[in-house]
């Protein structure tokens, strides 16, 4: 299977359209030391051809343009089959609205992210207003087979597990299942990935999970647990805002730097976050723990 990462940053974007903080000052003035960024989605395919969404950030349309394609024989073609969702917060599910000239869109997501997008966000409702929307029901802890739209089957699966974090802030408490982590497995090559965006938390349960994947694509909202506090833009701490930070103890990058798995790579990467900066001494302890700082684009095979 291939993954493309189409966009590596977090909500808002990478530089922020209102934000000033210093790796947005480096990403408008100096780009190549800070290199811009869209909002977090990545793309799936069996075969290079027919590709499934990770996510449909508001940035869609530009990111669509990153995935190869043929020109059709017809008057409307794009090489988009699905879109899998993690969560119905707005960053991961604003491109549903954008994509709404497809005459038919798939989007498998949990119940409860279903629900949200039904009736918090009602980002499902204004789709189907233009589009037929099928929707597949992801359930927890069981592989799913991604099929296409033609009703085929790709030979890729999902399974979704559930992942420490609260809902968005517009949706109810309580419900179980709206945000959760994607293993994607390649019943073909056997190749294995872990989507995981959003994190509030790693336990051991994760963490063996994480171990069982060749690629671990991973929640980089975050460098430190107060940020945004420091930065006086917030006042409430990564963790609060379910993501677990990089650094610290009992930090992401500490515990992913032990992982096994041939690839580990941060997403969903906060426009504050100082590793965003080439030449920062953050990045330098990413890249010495063996971990990549994720950039739209990036490509991997499995
Ligand atoms: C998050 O990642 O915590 C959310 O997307 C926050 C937001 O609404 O931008
Ligand atoms: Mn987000
Ligand atoms: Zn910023």
């Amino acid at each position: 299977m291939q993954i493309i990462l189409l966009g590596t940053a977090a909500g808002g974007g990478f530089p922020q359209w209102n934000c000033w903080c210093p790796p947005c000052r480096i990403a408008r003035t100096d780009p190549r030391r800070a290199v811009p960024r869209t909002q977090s989605a990545a793309a799936l395919s069996a075969d290079g051809e027919r590709w499934f969404l990770l996510n449909a950030s508001p940035d869609v349309h530009a990111q669509l343009g990153r995935l190869p394609t043929r020109a059709p024989s017809g008057m409307r073609y794009a090489p988009v089959e699905g879109v899998v969702l993690t969560d119905a917060e707005l960053d991961h599910t604003l491109g549903l609205v954008l994509l709404r000239e497809a005459r038919f869109l798939q989007v498998a997501a949990t119940r409860s992210v279903r629900s949200i997008l039904e009736n918090d966000s009602a980002l499902l409702r204004v789709t189907r207003a233009f589009a037929e929307v099928r929707a597949v029901e992801l359930p927890v802890e069981r592989p799913v087979p991604l099929d296409y739209r033609d009703g085929c089957p790709s030979g890729l699966s999902v399974t979704a597990f559930e992942v420490p974090a609260g809902p968005p802030r517009f949706a109810p408490k309580g419900a179980a299942g709206h945000t959760i982590g994607l293993l994607i497995r390649d019943e073909a090559t056997g190749g294995t990935c872990v989507y995981l965006p959003g994190c509030g938390g790693l336990n051991e349960s994760l963490v063996a999970r994480l171990e069982a994947a060749e690629l671990v694509l991973f929640d980089g909202t975050f460098w430190s647990d107060d940020e945004l506090i420091g930065l006086g833009i917030s006042d409430r701490t990564a963790r609060q805002m379910d993501h677990l930070p990089l650094s610290g103890p009992g930090g992401s990058l500490e515990r992913l730097a032990k992982l096994p798995s041939r690839q580990r790579v941060y997403t969903h990467i906060n426009n504050t976050n100082p590793m965003l900066i080439e030449d920062s001494p953050e990045r330098a302890l990413v890249e010495r723990a063996g971990l990549v700082v994720g950039a739209d684009g990036m490509r991997f095979s499995l």
